[in-house]
Protein backbone atom coordinates (compact mmCIF):
# COMPACT_ATOMS: atom_id res chain seq x y z
CA UNK A 1 0.00 0.00 0.00
CA UNK A 2 1.09 3.76 -0.38
CA UNK A 3 2.69 6.01 1.89
CA UNK A 4 0.50 8.36 3.06
CA UNK A 5 1.68 10.55 6.14
CA UNK A 6 0.18 13.95 7.38
CA UNK A 7 -3.65 15.03 6.39
CA UNK A 8 -3.81 12.16 4.22
CA UNK A 9 -3.45 9.45 6.73
CA UNK A 10 -5.04 6.34 6.12
CA UNK A 11 -8.29 5.91 7.91
CA UNK A 12 -8.34 2.92 9.81
CA UNK A 13 -10.84 1.12 12.24
CA UNK A 14 -9.98 -1.16 15.08
CA UNK A 15 -11.87 -3.89 16.17
CA UNK A 16 -12.30 -5.37 19.50
CA UNK A 17 -14.28 -7.37 22.04
CA UNK A 18 -12.66 -6.65 25.35
CA UNK A 19 -10.02 -4.70 27.27
CA UNK A 20 -8.60 -2.67 24.71
CA UNK A 21 -5.12 -2.13 25.92
CA UNK A 22 -4.05 -2.86 22.20
CA UNK A 23 -7.23 -0.12 21.35
CA UNK A 24 -5.53 2.27 23.41
CA UNK A 25 -1.94 1.96 22.44
CA UNK A 26 -2.83 1.87 18.67
CA UNK A 27 -4.84 5.48 19.10
CA UNK A 28 -1.35 7.34 20.91
CA UNK A 29 0.61 6.17 17.65
CA UNK A 30 -2.09 7.20 15.42
CA UNK A 31 -2.11 10.44 16.97
CA UNK A 32 1.68 11.09 16.24
CA UNK A 33 2.74 12.78 13.35
CA UNK A 34 4.46 10.70 11.33
CA UNK A 35 2.07 7.84 12.04
CA UNK A 36 0.46 6.72 8.46
CA UNK A 37 -2.69 5.98 10.10
CA UNK A 38 -5.86 7.55 11.99
CA UNK A 39 -8.43 6.06 13.51
CA UNK A 40 -11.88 6.87 12.36
CA UNK A 41 -13.87 4.47 13.88
CA UNK A 42 -13.93 1.41 16.23
CA UNK A 43 -16.19 -1.52 16.02
CA UNK A 44 -16.60 -4.06 19.09
CA UNK A 45 -18.89 -6.97 19.15
CA UNK A 46 -19.79 -6.44 22.42
CA UNK A 47 -21.73 -3.72 24.15
CA UNK A 48 -19.30 -4.19 27.58
CA UNK A 49 -16.01 -4.01 26.17
CA UNK A 50 -13.82 -2.18 28.36
CA UNK A 51 -12.10 -0.77 25.66
CA UNK A 52 -14.93 1.43 24.20
CA UNK A 53 -14.00 3.79 26.88
CA UNK A 54 -10.81 5.15 24.68
CA UNK A 55 -12.72 5.78 21.62
CA UNK A 56 -15.20 7.88 24.23
CA UNK A 57 -11.91 9.31 25.53
CA UNK A 58 -10.87 10.61 22.24
CA UNK A 59 -13.81 11.06 20.49
CA UNK A 60 -13.81 8.41 17.95
CA UNK A 61 -16.84 7.44 16.67
CA UNK A 62 -17.64 3.79 17.83
CA UNK A 63 -20.13 0.62 17.11
CA UNK A 64 -21.47 -2.11 18.54
CA UNK A 65 -22.06 -4.72 16.37
CA UNK A 66 -22.95 -7.84 17.59
CA UNK A 67 -22.47 -11.07 15.69
CA UNK A 68 -25.27 -13.16 16.91
CA UNK A 69 -26.03 -13.52 12.60
CA UNK A 70 -22.75 -13.28 11.47
CA UNK A 71 -23.86 -12.54 7.65
CA UNK A 72 -26.06 -9.98 8.84
CA UNK A 73 -23.44 -8.02 11.39
CA UNK A 74 -20.86 -7.98 8.38
CA UNK A 75 -23.50 -6.67 5.95
CA UNK A 76 -23.66 -3.47 8.79
CA UNK A 77 -20.14 -3.56 9.41
CA UNK A 78 -19.37 -2.96 5.36
CA UNK A 79 -21.80 -0.33 5.21
CA UNK A 80 -19.92 1.61 8.36
CA UNK A 81 -16.51 1.09 6.72
CA UNK A 82 -17.35 1.85 3.01
CA UNK A 83 -19.73 5.19 4.42
CA UNK A 84 -16.86 6.47 5.98
CA UNK A 85 -13.97 5.11 3.86
CA UNK A 86 -11.96 3.49 5.62
CA UNK A 87 -9.23 1.46 4.08
CA UNK A 88 -7.53 -0.25 6.73
CA UNK A 89 -8.70 -2.61 9.57
CA UNK A 90 -6.59 -3.57 13.02
CA UNK A 91 -8.18 -6.45 15.08
CA UNK A 92 -7.10 -6.11 18.08
CA UNK A 93 -8.36 -8.41 20.78
CA UNK A 94 -11.52 -8.97 18.43
CA UNK A 95 -12.63 -12.41 19.03
CA UNK A 96 -14.50 -13.23 16.07
CA UNK A 97 -13.28 -15.08 12.93
CA UNK A 98 -14.48 -12.70 9.73
CA UNK A 99 -15.53 -15.02 6.73
CA UNK A 100 -13.91 -14.86 3.36
CA UNK A 101 -16.94 -12.84 2.26
CA UNK A 102 -16.33 -10.09 3.96
CA UNK A 103 -12.18 -10.57 3.54
CA UNK A 104 -12.67 -10.12 0.00
CA UNK A 105 -13.74 -6.82 0.20
CA UNK A 106 -10.89 -5.53 2.04
CA UNK A 107 -8.34 -7.50 1.00
CA UNK A 108 -5.33 -7.85 1.73
CA UNK A 109 -5.93 -5.03 4.42
CA UNK A 110 -6.88 -6.33 7.65
CA UNK A 111 -4.14 -7.15 10.15
CA UNK A 112 -4.50 -8.95 12.91
CA UNK A 113 -2.45 -9.55 16.57
CA UNK A 114 -1.86 -12.53 18.32
CA UNK A 115 -0.10 -13.54 21.64
CA UNK A 116 1.52 -16.67 20.08
CA UNK A 117 4.91 -17.56 17.85
CA UNK A 118 2.40 -18.41 14.72
CA UNK A 119 2.06 -20.45 13.58
CA UNK A 120 2.52 -21.90 17.21
CA UNK A 121 -0.73 -21.92 19.03
CA UNK A 122 -3.25 -20.63 17.04
CA UNK A 123 -6.76 -19.76 18.56
CA UNK A 124 -7.06 -19.55 23.04
CA UNK A 125 -5.25 -20.01 26.02
CA UNK A 126 -1.62 -18.98 23.78
CA UNK A 127 0.29 -18.58 27.22
CA UNK A 128 -1.44 -21.36 28.83
CA UNK A 129 -0.55 -24.17 26.54
CA UNK A 130 3.35 -22.42 26.18
CA UNK A 131 3.77 -22.68 30.12
CA UNK A 132 2.24 -26.23 29.27
CA UNK A 133 4.63 -27.20 27.18
CA UNK A 134 7.51 -25.71 29.17
CA UNK A 135 8.39 -24.10 25.75
CA UNK A 136 11.52 -21.13 26.65
CA UNK A 137 9.99 -18.56 24.17
CA UNK A 138 6.81 -16.92 23.39
CA UNK A 139 5.91 -14.12 22.06
CA UNK A 140 3.70 -12.16 19.50
CA UNK A 141 3.11 -11.83 15.69
CA UNK A 142 1.42 -9.19 13.78
CA UNK A 143 -0.37 -11.08 10.54
CA UNK A 144 -3.17 -10.52 7.40
CA UNK A 145 -5.92 -12.16 8.32
CA UNK A 146 -7.43 -14.77 6.28
CA UNK A 147 -10.33 -16.42 7.27
CA UNK A 148 -8.49 -19.59 8.10
CA UNK A 149 -7.64 -18.71 11.81
CA UNK A 150 -4.82 -17.17 12.53
CA UNK A 151 -2.77 -18.31 9.60
CA UNK A 152 -2.58 -15.27 7.09
CA UNK A 153 1.10 -14.06 6.10
CA UNK A 154 3.71 -12.85 8.97
CA UNK A 155 4.48 -9.20 8.65
CA UNK A 156 6.08 -8.99 12.12
CA UNK A 157 6.99 -11.23 15.20
CA UNK A 158 8.53 -10.76 18.69
CA UNK A 159 9.80 -13.81 20.52
CA UNK A 160 10.64 -13.05 24.16
CA UNK A 161 12.02 -15.68 27.08
CA UNK A 162 9.73 -17.29 29.22
CA UNK A 163 11.42 -17.51 32.84
CA UNK A 164 11.01 -20.37 34.84
CA UNK A 165 8.85 -18.24 37.44
CA UNK A 166 6.06 -17.13 34.76
CA UNK A 167 2.85 -18.01 35.24
CA UNK A 168 -0.23 -17.42 32.68
CA UNK A 169 -0.88 -13.64 34.03
CA UNK A 170 2.62 -12.30 34.18
CA UNK A 171 3.46 -14.31 30.16
CA UNK A 172 0.69 -11.93 29.37
CA UNK A 173 1.87 -9.13 30.62
CA UNK A 174 5.09 -9.35 29.39
CA UNK A 175 3.93 -10.32 26.13
CA UNK A 176 1.29 -7.13 26.05
CA UNK A 177 4.15 -4.89 26.77
CA UNK A 178 5.49 -6.21 23.48
CA UNK A 179 2.50 -6.30 21.52
CA UNK A 180 2.04 -2.83 22.33
CA UNK A 181 5.41 -1.89 20.62
CA UNK A 182 5.26 -4.28 17.31
CA UNK A 183 1.56 -3.35 16.36
CA UNK A 184 2.87 0.37 15.18
CA UNK A 185 5.94 -1.29 14.09
CA UNK A 186 4.30 -3.90 11.70
CA UNK A 187 1.79 -0.95 10.45
CA UNK A 188 5.14 1.59 9.76
CA UNK A 189 6.50 -1.84 8.29
CA UNK A 190 3.24 -1.68 5.69
CA UNK A 191 2.87 1.74 4.87
CA UNK A 192 6.40 3.48 5.15
C1 LIG B 1 -4.15 -9.45 23.13
O1 LIG B 1 -3.21 -10.22 23.83
C2 LIG B 1 -4.26 -9.92 21.70
O2 LIG B 1 -3.04 -10.34 21.15
C3 LIG B 1 -5.20 -11.10 21.85
O3 LIG B 1 -6.17 -10.64 22.77
C4 LIG B 1 -5.56 -9.72 23.66
C5 LIG B 1 -6.39 -8.47 23.66
O4 LIG B 1 -5.92 -7.56 24.62
N1 LIG B 1 -5.78 -11.46 20.59
C6 LIG B 1 -6.07 -12.71 20.26
O5 LIG B 1 -5.92 -13.66 20.99
C7 LIG B 1 -6.63 -12.87 18.86
N2 LIG B 1 -6.52 -14.21 18.41
P1 LIG B 1 -6.40 -6.04 24.58
O6 LIG B 1 -7.92 -6.08 24.50
O7 LIG B 1 -5.93 -5.48 25.90
O8 LIG B 1 -5.78 -5.38 23.39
Amino acid sequence: MKKSIGPDKIRTAIFISGTGSNLKNLIKFSSKRNSPISINLVISNKKKAKGLKYANQKKIEKKIVTFKEQKKAEKIIINLLKKRKIKFICLAGFMKILSNNFLKKFNGKVVNIHPSLLPKYKGLYTHKRALKNNDNFSGCTVHYVTSKLDSGKIILQKKIKISKTDNENTLRKKILIEEHKLYPRAINKIFI
